[in-house]
């Protein structure tokens, strides 16, 4: 609900359980009042006062600067006297930069409007607020748009620049929200990481000065995410306050919690305004990228669930929500790039046999492509690999009963491919400097249209050639050196943002033009799993790393955000190809169970004995599939913590129905057995757990007894059932 107080001027948005309220001042600055557990009254203009009262610009004029100092400005703005961090800042055509924004109207309304060229959240009937803000001196209106998702306690917020000065100015720094709150919280929450070791959860205390996760990388990167919370001091997996902004953008973001000299928190999220400059012609609109954001005081297990079902409903391709997807073979880690039609055919009659439902050819089937230092951007089959072609090699796969699936990186170019011969200019590069490789590959002028549609063409042709209904796409370095020769010198600033465009118009055209095809994002493993790509594609490979010890820590972080439903998971060889650790087939299978389950490893050469518990481990999946979909994910204990085990469970909406995941990474010995306080059970309900019945309360208080596994890198997978 969104109501206005007239009187007071007081906006307040509730959602079922939390309130978000903001009030204008007599001069028109908008102030963040509360946010927190739901308030029934608009009385709080008290919340907003600065210490001495009434200190406000229009009563002690001398002292404008030092109360813009201390204003919880709503959405805070530059060069005007707020000396913390600020979300926006304009540079107008004489080069002076700094605005003033004050209310100037606002609207509410039921139809949420798109935001034009980004993803953003359906509205799909929930109430909308805009305020409008302007800057009469400068020119500039800035809108700043609220959704707000009742029943997921979720606040969705994006802001809209329009120039109205009649002349261009130049948009410096565009972050897209802001929070100002008390220090009643204390910690932080990010997720950091590395190639093969995405999204572990950092937790760090609230200190003076700032703390800032953000990536200059083209790409949220394997490094850092477009996400923050902050968590009260008491906060544990199911009770304290948090706070969260997840940021619905894949490029470069910046997230920053400041505490300031007054003990007060300021929490933002947007666009890296570094290597940021968006020129703004009069009568021209700027959008930014939305933020969902969310309070819970059930902590972090509550905070999960409502970024979970919020994605479910309102971010990923509705279609794909509850769909089954299918169990998949990838052949990268099973031949890289040495492989032909046979080869892959062989794997796929194999992997028919045991019950997988699609191969995926991956990296290697183009141009004359053998290793990872060519041919990007020659988007056309290598006949002397595929013999007879594609729709040859698809025929062979389907007839076998199999789905088939293909590998693009279409964001990218080799120097050593017909492409960059003929359009070397199609490359990102500053003038008059060699451009960098990374992993021998520069990366495509996106700002370009016409290498965009030249893109866009090739996938066409080649989705259009066989039947493939399976797109991974991937992107395996990050963009530096965005300088486009097409672009005049003020609009430079604009390359990263502009590529993040065009990525979205090609997955967009994608998925309207293929409304059939699975798209499964992937970037070098998980470095843009981000809820950008979420809304093209359902799921996103996870990361490089298919070990399930280290599995463990970055499911873990990516499930705080992400459903499960959306990580690709597959159960790869051993010794793993990244890290050498040897673990149980039973146990890979187990870990990549709370995702989307596949293979990454040659059916025809592993053991025997592995390739008989196939078919029983996709039974298992398929027995779950729909519960890991649908239900509530609810972590019980994290290895990355106490460095023995881990365990999470998943509950059927009506809950009925649930899954324990419990893995022992080390052995104990001489232990008792462990009682494991189960979550999101009914309380009163009776459960059947190994064939024992226990009431709802007593497996979530005094615990379920796991018994001791033998030996390191076991798992067991423990169904409970309501009974009756
Ligand atoms: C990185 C991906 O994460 C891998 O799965 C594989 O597709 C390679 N790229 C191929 O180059």
């Amino acid at each position: 609900m969104v109501i206005f107080d007239g009187d007071k001027r007081v906006f307040k948005l509730d959602t079922d359980n939390t309130s978000y309220v903001m009030g204008i001042t007599e001069e028109g600055y908008l102030g963040n009042i509360y946010y927190g557990k739901k308030v029934d009254s608009t009385d709080l203009v008290y919340a907003m006062r600065t210490g001495e009262h009434p200190f406000t610009p229009s009563k002690v004029p001398g002292e404008k600067i030092s109360f813009m100092d201390k204003f919880p400005m709503e959405y805070p703005f530059a060069g005007t006297g707020d000396f913390r961090s600020s979300c926006i800042n304009i540079r107008d055509n004489a080069g002076q930069e700094g605005l003033e924004l004050k209310y100037k109207s606002h609207n509410i309304y039921a139809e949420k409007r798109k935001i034009d060229g980004m993803p953003s959240a359906r509205g799909d009937g929930s109430m909308s607020l805009d305020i409008v803000l302007s800057d009469e001196a400068l020119g500039a209106e800035v809108t700043l748009v609220y959704t707000v998702y009742e029943e997921c306690d979720i606040i969705t917020r994006s802001v809209k620049v329009q120039n109205t000065s009649g002349k261009e100015f130049y948009i410096t720094k565009a972050l897209s929200a802001c929070l100002n709150l008390e220090t009643d919280v204390s910690d932080i929450l990010s997720l950091h990481g590395s190639w093969a070791r995405e999204r572990h959860i950092q937790r760090s205390k609230i200190e003076y000065g700032s703390y800032v996760t953000e990536s200059l990388r083209g790409e949220p990167g394997h490094q850092d995410h477009p996400f923050i919370a902050v968590l009260s001091g008491n906060c544990s997996e199911n009770c304290g306050d948090v706070y969260a902004m997840n940021l619905i953008y894949s490029g470069n973001f910046i997230a920053r919690v400041q505490k300031d000299q007054f003990d007060k928190v300021r929490m933002s999220i947007g666009i890296h305004p570094e290597h940021f400059t968006w020129k703004l012609e009069s009568g021209q609109c700027f959008e930014m990228p939305e933020v969902i954001m969310q309070y819970s005081c059930k902590s972090t297990n509550g905070m999960t669930n409502n970024f979970h079902d919020f994605f479910r409903k309102y971010i990923l391709p509705s279609k794909w929500v509850e769909a089954e997807r299918p169990v998949l073979i990838n052949n990268w880690e099973a031949t890289y790039f040495d492989f032909n039609d046979d080869k892959l055919v062989q794997i796929a009659e194999e992997a028919s046999k045991l019950g997988i439902d699609m191969l995926v050819m991956d990296d290697g089937w183009f141009g004359h492509r053998n290793a990872d230092n060519s041919s990007l951007g020659d988007w056309y089959v290598n006949e002397e690999k595929l013999k007879g072609g594609l729709k040859k090699l698809v025929d062979r796969v389907n007839a076998l009963g199999m789905k088939f699936g293909i590998w693009f990186e279409p964001e990218m170019i080799s120097p050593d491919s017909d492409l960059y011969r003929s359009h070397p200019e199609w490359a990102l590069a500053l003038d008059g400097r060699e451009p960098g490789l990374c992993r021998t590959q520069y990366v495509l002028d996106f700002s370009r249209h016409e290498v965009v549609d030249y893109i866009y063409g090739r996938l066409h042709d080649i989705l259009e050639s066989a039947n493939i209904e399976y797109v991974k796409w991937d992107m395996n370095r990050p963009i530096a050196e965005a300088a486009s020769l097409s672009l005049p010198a003020d609009r430079q600033g604009e390359v990263m943002h502009r590529h993040v465009l065009a990525l979205y118009e090609l997955q967009e055209r994608l998925v309207n033009d293929f409304p059939d095809l699975l798209l499964e994002n992937c970037s070098g493993g998980g470095a843009r799993f981000d809820a950008g790509m979420l809304y093209y594609s359902p799921q996103i490979w996870c990361s490089d790393n298919a070990d399930p010890v280290e599995r463990l820590m970055i499911q873990e972080g990516t499930h705080l955000i992400y459903p499960l439903s959306t990580t690709g998971t597959h159960v790869a060889d051993s010794p793993n190809h990244v890290n050498g650790r040897i673990t149980p087939f039973d146990t890979r299978a187990d870990v990549a169970l709370t995702g989307t389950f596949g293979y990454e490893l040659d059916v025809t050469r592993i053991a025997e004995e592995e390739r008989n518990l196939i078919p029983a481990q996709i039974e298992k999946y398929k027995k779950y599939r729909n519960l890991i979909q649908t239900g509530d994910y609810y972590r019980i204990a994290s290895f990355r913590e106490n460095g023995r085990y881990d365990s999470y469970m998943v509950v059927s909406k009506d809950k009925n129905k649930a899954v324990l995941v419990y893995v022992q990474v080390v052995t104990d010995s001489n232990v008792l057995n462990k009682k494991i306080k189960l979550c999101g059970l009914a309380s009163d309900k009776k459960y059947i757990v190994d064939d024992m019945e226990y009431l709802g309360s007593t497996l979530m208080n005094v615990g379920y007894i796991m018994k001791p596994l033998r030996g390191d890198f076991q798992s067991v997978v423990v169904e409970i059932n309501c009974a009756g």
